[in-house]
């Protein structure tokens, strides 16, 4: 039984270093007096902990049903012609990545949403996306 304080100690380091790297698993994997297997099985069943660095700008395209709908892929598609990337990447310069798999926020009524750090956009459009970005840069 793997102790919930793991999920924690996990979460904290997402917190920290904006990802788990193979250092982390293994001083978690310590400190817990698991193996590292134990505990990347764990992060890697929950979508909110990541295994490679983030960008200094996070963005999360909810690609749910509503979001699908809404238009999600065009927002996508902006963000593939403004930085080159597409889900679960980070541009070369670190400045942005874009998050893998992001499902339903639960703001269905106001799709599609796009988060951009700690910004919500909510009937986001491509243009009001692409200003966003060009704002970041
Ligand atoms: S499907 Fe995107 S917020 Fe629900």
């Amino acid at each position: 039984m793997i102790p919930d304080s793991v999920i924690v100690a996990l979460q904290k380091e997402m917190q920290t270093a904006g990802y788990i790297s193979r250092e982390a698993v293994q001083r978690i994997a310590d400190e817990f007096h698991l193996s590292p297997t134990q505990v990347y099985s764990v992060a890697s069943f929950y979508q909110q902990f990541t295994f490679v660095p983030q960008g200094k700008n996070v963005i999360a395209v909810c690609t749910g049903t509503a979001c699908f709908i809404a238009g999600a892929e065009k927002i996508l598609a902006v963000l593939r012609e403004e930085l080159g990337i597409g889900e679960g990447e980070v541009t070369p310069d670190g400045k942005f990545s874009i998050q893998k798999n992001t499902r339903c926020l639960g703001k269905c009524a106001s799709a599609p949403i796009v988060t951009i750090n700690d910004r919500v956009y909510e009937k986001a459009t491509p243009a009001q996306i692409r200003e966003a970005i060009r704002e970041l840069r």
